[in-house]
């Protein structure tokens, strides 16, 4: 029988400090995340120089708890895993100091992971994943579609060409005078209505796999303009409901377009605005329709959080992946197969 594999993983590209512990990449032991949502809330949106601060405070108390909660030593442990990239880059090299130091301190291998690797891999967490594989990535900063043939294997298919999903949210919601994160806030509020504002889609050319938000984001702007202009009061909830319909119609025709072009066996969904009630219910459906697998991770591992990066860090050390000792935050990281 293999031994079993426990990788520590580390957390804090954007505004959560996360670190946990995985068995063989998909047990979570522990999955701790302090979240500085409240914190930034009063500035309406991620403050580079606040993150980088919160997380010095935070990283050396969520390793101990991760551990704690796993009840393992650092000597049980197999490798520590942590993200290399993409993201702020002072928030960035918090981590990777943190686990720097406890990889040398503890003699164990350290491994650079990419962030969108994880959010994609955080669907281990709850089911095995089946290739070849679509993952459709939403999230603040990525909208992305990728074919894995394998494990540690990615091709890039389509992405946006302006703003990510969840900047859209992020931005739409700002222009509704909702709290950051706008996200959470607009999908609660398109649950609640019964109406739609009908806003645009934005298909581009009939066989391209790449988005784009910043005009829808513009025609809710213009909506909510000339609604004012005439004096009139805008139903948010409709302009919310209208603008999260437009995103799940794209998403959902092109992912099922490229799920059957390609012929993949299972299609998953990642990053952050795949917690989105009307996204996930408008995924199941459609490809229940076409037979073909598609899963999506519980809400609190589509956020930010570091059991994600224990994943792919189980997998990387199971590959013979290693980093040195000179890793660096990579704020343009790019998503590079790791297998030949
Ligand atoms: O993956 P994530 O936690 O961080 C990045 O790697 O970017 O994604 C954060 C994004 C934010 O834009 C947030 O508004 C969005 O995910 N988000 C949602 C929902 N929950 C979080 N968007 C739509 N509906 C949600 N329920
Ligand atoms: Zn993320």
């Amino acid at each position: 029988m293999k031994p079993d594999i426990y990788v520590l993983g580390i957390e804090t590209s954007c505004d959560e400090t996360a670190a946990s512990v995985v068995k063989n990449g998909s047990d979570i032991l522990s999955n701790v995340v302090a979240s500085q949502i409240e914190s930034q809330k009063r500035f309406g949106g991620v403050v580079p120089e606040i993150a980088s601060r919160h997380h010095v405070e935070e990283i050396t108390l969520v390793i101990e708890q991760a551990l704690e909660e796993a009840r393992l030593a650092p000597g049980d442990l197999d490798a520590v895993a942590v993200t290399e990239g993409p993201g702020l880059v002072g928030a960035l090299l918090i981590g990777i100091s943190a686990a720097k130091a406890f990889a040398f301190a503890n003699d164990l291998p350290l491994i650079g992971v990419h962030h969108i690797a994880g959010h994609i891999y955080a669907n281990q967490l709850v089911q095995p994943m089946e290739f070849p594989l679509l993952a459709v990535i939403v999230s603040g900063g990525h909208t992305e579609m990728v074919l894995m043939r394998e494990h540690g294997s990615f091709e890039l298919i389509g992405e946006t060409r302006d703003d990510a999903a969840g900047e859209a949210y992020d931005k739409v919601a700002r222009v509704l005078g909702l709290p950051y994160p706008g996200g959470p806030q607009i999908d609660r509020l398109a649950g609640e209505s019964e109406t739609a504002v009908e806003f645009p889609r934005a298909w581009l050319e009939t066989d391209s796999y790449d988005f784009s938000f910043s005009g829808l984001k513009s025609s809710v702007i213009n909506y909510k303009h000339n609604m004012e202009q005439r004096g009139e009061e805008i139903d948010e909830a409709a302009v919310a409901a209208g603008f999260q319909q437009s995103v799940i119609d794209v998403l959902t025709v092109k992912a099922v377009r490229a799920a059957k072009e390609y012929g993949v066996r299972q299609v998953i969904a990642a990053g952050g605005v795949a917690a989105n009630k009307g996204l996930r219910k408008s995924f199941e459906t459609a490809f229940a329709n076409e037979q073909i697998a598609f899963s999506v991770p519980p809400i609190q591992l589509c956020t930010d959080n570091a059991a994600m990066i224990s994943a792919v860090g189980t997998e990387m050390f199971k590959s013979g992946k290693r980093s040195g000792l000179a890793m660096n935050g990579r704020p343009g990281m790019v998503l590079a197969s790791w297998i030949d």
